[in-house]
């Protein structure tokens, strides 16, 4: 179904609350990166960050952007390549590893002191950080703040109970004035357990709306072969620009 017909349809306000209860555990995410499972990583990166740069970057240069639950985003060395400073946080080892040798990026790991069991893996020239440890693990006492953010497969992927923990923790990482760009996903929640998950318009407005003011930008058709086997019949990913005003 293409996004108007999928809106003219309605089906935006779908019930999600067969996800409510729905947990993916760190080791399955684990998992996921031992046994090639990763489906969700975009080769190529992502149309929708590349046509809306510039309202992330906002004509500002020497920007600290951070990449919440970050995988190997090759979204990442973009920015870095920009001349930005990049933040990313994830769990998996493998990953972060994964995506220094894909681009040939030299690199050094530090524990992280305040963080037990806790790597950040960074490239030799500085401009790239990951961390290597649970997001609810960093605070701005640690990775500082930011003045934007890309969260694509980053809030859809965060287990529905634990999304006002993750947006408070986010709302604490932004500087007045950031941007945040947000990335969601609309599909039939019947019929796919997730992750990634439903999250309705409605729900970031009550998830950011007291902090920020929010934007649609864009809707697009991003139906593939994938989301076919999941057994939907569409799958749309909706564009958000998340304000901080001081
Ligand atoms: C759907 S993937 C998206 C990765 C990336 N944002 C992208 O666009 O390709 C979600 C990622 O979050 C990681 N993850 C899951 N829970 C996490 C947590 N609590 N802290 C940090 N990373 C986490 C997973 O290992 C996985 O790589």
């Amino acid at each position: 179904m293409d996004p108007s017909a999928e809106a003219a349809a309605g089906l935006e306000g779908a019930d999600p609350g067969s996800q409510r209860d729905r947990v993916v555990t760190e080791d399955e995410w684990l998992q996921k990166w031992e046994t090639g499972n990763t489906g969700f990583h975009k080769k190529q990166g992502h149309p929708l960050l590349q046509k809306h740069l510039d309202v992330l970057l906002n004509g500002r240069s020497g920007l600290r952007i951070f990449f919440p639950l970050c995988g190997k985003a090759v979204e990442m060395k973009w920015l870095a390549d920009m001349g930005h400073s990049v933040v990313g946080v994830e769990v998996s080892e493998q990953a972060l590893r994964d995506f220094f040798a894909e681009h040939s990026l030299p690199y050094c790991e530090e524990t992280v002191p305040e963080i037990p069991g806790a790597k950040m893996l960074q490239s030799t020239c500085g401009s790239i950080s990951l961390y290597c440890c649970s997001i609810y693990d960093l605070s701005s006492s640690i990775v500082g703040k930011f003045d934007g953010v890309w969260d694509r497969g980053a809030l859809v992927a965060v287990n529905p109970c634990d999304r006002k923990r993750y947006v408070s923790l986010m709302i604490t990482l932004m500087e007045k004035n950031s941007s945040y760009l947000l990335v969601t996903v609309l599909y039939d929640p019947n019929k796919h357990k997730g992750p990634p998950f439903y999250v309705p318009e409605a729900e970031i407005k009550s998830l950011f709306g007291d902090h920020c003011e929010i934007q649609h930008l864009q809707k697009v058709d991003d139906f593939s072969d994938r989301h076919r086997q999941w057994g939907l019949d569409y799958f749309l990913e909706v564009l958000y620009l998340l304000k901080f005003v001081p």
